[in-house]
């Protein structure tokens, strides 16, 4: 299988290619779909014959015994991550946006406080919202070009009301890979505010060359406040599956999040769970090593054409697939950059302001794609801010 294989998703029902005229009103026959974050690629075949099994057996009654699933799991996290996972901890939610709600309403209440360290993947704050809870917005400032974080400034900006952090490692939309001082520094924040920390690392395997993801469960002391999220589908392109795994060590805290879990009914769904016990192997883990170099070549090459118009600087990617571009040189309104890239480039993308504060100037492109549509990509916007060349 190669990543450079252009496979049509128009007509199936997906929601990247088949909403983009509607919500950006860039036609898929003519524009370039980079916003949403999946890939344009299928998964590895461990993936395609665990479902080919499930259809040719063809009988999809309820699913019994977890453990292969959860065993599955537990050998991810130790030899891709070095992280040992007890297998009594591991809930399997909707998905991750999924988990992120269920943490709001089991350890939160209506008018308390979450914490985001901005700007952050846009649905944190919808699902908080919509929840009823107070957005708390933390900016992070951009030094030599990366995010990073101000605990001085966020510790005067609290107000008493916070009841919990949710933290993006590595981060969407800036892509950086914590390091282990940073992510001590976020659990002596949680600490310091008595905050329960969700730690939503959907993005950790997807990291650049010589980049060192840490889970934040790594990082001591911070057990009792823990709740990590992971999920193989950003990993393996598998999200329609919507599976998520909440991790949660402490007794107290999960037997909180089980009562939710056991109050709304919730069970997953079996389709999810073959497809995660075929992606968590060596087969698996051999197709992300694959996948990672192909990003990487992918963004080296965005970042270059991109950073070669002036005025426009790309975020350099230590994780995910997802460039940040920031449009504040060209000096052009937010509605002109955007126009250009959407009406004139044809490229639909996801907005800046999305993601909270600081997002402005930015706009968010999805670079998981075959090799010779990033370069198409790149074409465009060159064309379309020829201008300032
Ligand atoms: C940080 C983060 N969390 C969660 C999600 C979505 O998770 P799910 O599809 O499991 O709901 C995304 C998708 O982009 C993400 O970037």
């Amino acid at each position: 299988m190669s990543f450079d294989e252009i496979i049509d998703r128009r007509g199936t029902h997906c929601v990247k290619w088949d909403k983009m005229e509607a919500l950006y009103g860039v036609s898929p026959d003519e524009g370039i779909a980079m916003w949403v974050a999946d890939m344009e690629f299928r998964p590895p075949a461990c993936v395609q014959d665990a479902l080919q099994a499930m259809l040719d057996h063809g009988v999809y009654g309820y699913f019994g015994d977890e453990s292969a699933y959860l065993a599955a799991i537990c050998w991810w996290m130790e030899n891709r991550h070095g992280w040992r996972v007890d297998p009594a901890a591991i809930f399997t939610t909707h998905g991750l946006v999924n988990g992120t709600a269920m943490c709001v309403d089991a350890f939160t209440a209506p008018g308390d406080g979450v914490v985001l360290f901005t700007p952050v993947y846009h649905a944190f704050a919808r699902v908080i919202r919509a929840a009823g809870r107070d957005v708390v917005q933390c900016a992070m400032p951009v030094v030599d070009g990366q995010y990073t974080l101000d605990f001085d400034a966020w510790d005067a900006q609290m107000k008493g009301h916070e009841k919990m952090l949710v933290l993006c490692s590595p981060h969407n939309p800036g892509g950086r890979v914590w390091t282990r001082a940073e992510l001590a520094g976020v659990a002596a924040f949680a600490k310091r505010h008595d905050l329960i920390l969700v730690s939503d690392e959907i993005h950790h395997d997807l990291v650049m060359p010589g980049q060192v993801h840490t889970p934040m469960a790594l990082i001591e002391g911070i057990a009792d406040r823990l709740v990590m999220m992971t999920a193989a589908t950003k990993t393996f392109n598998i999200a329609g599956a919507h599976v998520g795994n909440v991790i949660i060590h402490d007794a107290g805290l999960r037997a909180k999040f089980a009562g939710r879990m056991a109050a709304l009914g919730l069970s997953p769904n079996s389709f999810g769970l073959f497809m995660v016990t075929a992606a968590y192997s060596p087969e698996g883990a051999a197709w992300v090593d694959r996948v990672c170099a192909y990003l990487a070549e992918n963004a080296r090459i965005f970042d270059e054409g991109i950073n070669a118009i002036p005025g426009l600087r790309s975020m350099a990617l230590q994780s995910t697939y997802l460039a940040w571009v920031d449009f504040a040189g060209t000096g052009m309104g937010r509605e002109e950059f955007t126009a250009r890239v959407e009406k004139g480039a044809k490229i639909a993308v996801n907005h800046g302001p999305s993601f909270g504060l600081g997002g402005d100037s930015y706009l968010r492109f999805n670079i998981a794609a075959p090799r010779s549509v990033i370069t198409d990509a790149v074409a465009r916007m060159q064309a379309a801010f020829a201008d300032l060349q």
